[in-house]
């Protein structure tokens, strides 16, 4: 896997560093629903950020709730369709809830654009948005970021949950994929 990583964008080490600090803001911002003895849902979009939310959940010192829900939108090339498919719903009703959708990167934001929009339509109390990474894309949907990880180049990235057609997600860190692997 690593003879086909060009530059290392951020190492294990910084992640980790970074997950600490989102963490620790949401532990903050949070507290006071917790203490209203209101429920707080961590919903990760499969499978690219199901590796950043496991991480960050364990740096909120607050006890949150953890769903999980896939959506297609690439098939396995590295551009957005703009098609995007519920292919695994949410487990139970988040109507009342406060969510917090949890994803690896925002690259068009189509795929975000089209969940919030359908997570919205189903009355919960509040929903924020964390991003381990976005994109400097000069074509991104405008969505409204809570939390950004990190800021990264429009090149096509792996490792840390981000894959090329499922490979590389257990890369420990996040990288530049070498363009001759998908030319
Ligand atoms: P969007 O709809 O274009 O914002 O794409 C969102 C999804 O596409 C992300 O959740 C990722 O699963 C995937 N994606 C976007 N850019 C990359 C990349 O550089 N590497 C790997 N997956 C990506
Ligand atoms: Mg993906």
């Amino acid at each position: 896997m690593h003879k086909d990583i060009q530059d290392i964008l951020f190492t294990e080490e910084e992640i980790a560093q970074r997950i600490e600090e989102i963490g620790a803001d949401i532990t903050k911002e949070y507290a006071e629903v917790i203490a209203k003895g209101e429920s707080v849902l961590l919903i990760s979009v499969l499978r690219g950020a199901a590796i950043f939310m496991a991480d960050l959940a364990r740096t909120i010192d607050l006890p949150v709730e953890m769903d999980y829900m896939a959506i297609s939108s690439y098939g396995n090339g590295t551009k957005s369709s703009g098609v995007v498919r519920i292919l695994k719903d949410l487990t139970s009703d988040i109507k009342g809830q406060h969510i917090i959708v949890v994803e690896d990167i925002l690259d068009s934001g189509l795929t975000l654009k089209y969940l919030l929009k359908n997570l919205a339509s189903r009355e919960p109390a509040s929903i924020e948005v964390v991003t381990l990474l976005r994109k400097k894309t000069l074509q991104q949907a405008k969505i409204n970021c809570k939390y950004i990880g990190f800021e990264c180049p429009d090149q096509f990235i792996v490792g840390y949950g981000l894959d090329y057609a499922e490979r590389y997600r257990n890369l420990p860190y996040i990288g530049i994929l070498k363009s001759e692997v998908y030319h």
